[in-house]
């Protein structure tokens, strides 16, 4: 495929959408067309599927359900925007992918990692980003940039021992993945994004 997919893992508040903005601004500046997007969610139906999942009031959710609606999201998201963007040569970026599955439905709800991959690799066709990038700060840190803004979703409500299962959960995929780098993001905008902009800088596509 012509294009590049560019994924950004981290905690809920480690600074995902705030890098990807610039992120795609850098691209923007270079002349690339850029198609932003998110999971779960992404198109149409994926939203509807993301207001399922995240909704506060869906306290019976059970955790096999969670993870199968976020592969059903993935799988329309994949099929219906990220392959025909590639395709037409864009550079696509997506906070989340597969890795927060493995890792918050994988590990954070104990449903297994080997289970999960293989659900997701039947959504997602097995397609691999050409960069991952993980934001790596303390998820206590990051919730509090967080919950104060908006008093957070049903996942952000998680208690702080989710949380910490979660972030445990990525530094133990990274084993698994070399591929995905890894960002201090405990720093401040900037000096994050200086990480970013070398890294990116030296993508071929
Ligand atoms: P995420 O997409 O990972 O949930 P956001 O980019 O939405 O994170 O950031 C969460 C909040 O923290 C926002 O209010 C954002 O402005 C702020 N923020 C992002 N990066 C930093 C940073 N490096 N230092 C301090 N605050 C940050
Ligand atoms: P969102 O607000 O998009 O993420 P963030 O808070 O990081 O900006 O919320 C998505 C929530 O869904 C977040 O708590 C992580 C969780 N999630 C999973 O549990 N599994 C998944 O596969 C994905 C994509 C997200």
């Amino acid at each position: 495929m012509k294009g590049l997919f560019i994924v950004i893992e981290g905690p809920d508040g480690s600074g995902k959408s705030t890098m990807a903005k610039m992120i795609g601004d850098y691209f923007q500046s270079k002349g690339k067309e850029i198609e932003f997007t998110r999971e779960p969610g992404g198109t149409a139906i994926s939203e509807k599927i993301r207001e399922i999942i995240l909704d506060k009031n869906n306290i019976e959710m059970d955790y096999k359900t969670e993870a199968l609606l976020y592969a059903a999201a993935r799988a329309q998201h994949v099929n219906e925007k990220i392959i025909p963007c590639l395709k037409s040569g864009k550079i696509v970026i997506s906070e989340r992918f597969v890795y927060s599955s493995l890792v918050y439905q994988g590990i954070g709800r104990k449903l297994g990692i080997n289970e999960i991959k293989t659900i997701n690799d039947f959504a997602t066709s097995g397609l691999q980003p050409d960069l991952v990038l993980f934001f790596d700060i303390n998820p206590k840190k990051a919730l509090q940039r967080k919950l104060g803004i908006n008093g957070g979703d049903r996942l952000e409500n998680e208690n702080i021992s989710f949380h910490n299962l979660v972030y445990e959960g990525y530094r133990k995929i990274i084993e698994y993945y070399p591929n995905i780098i890894i960002i201090d993001a405990s720093r401040s905008i900037e000096e994050i994004f200086l990480d970013v902009k070398n890294i990116i800088e030296n993508v071929k596509f």
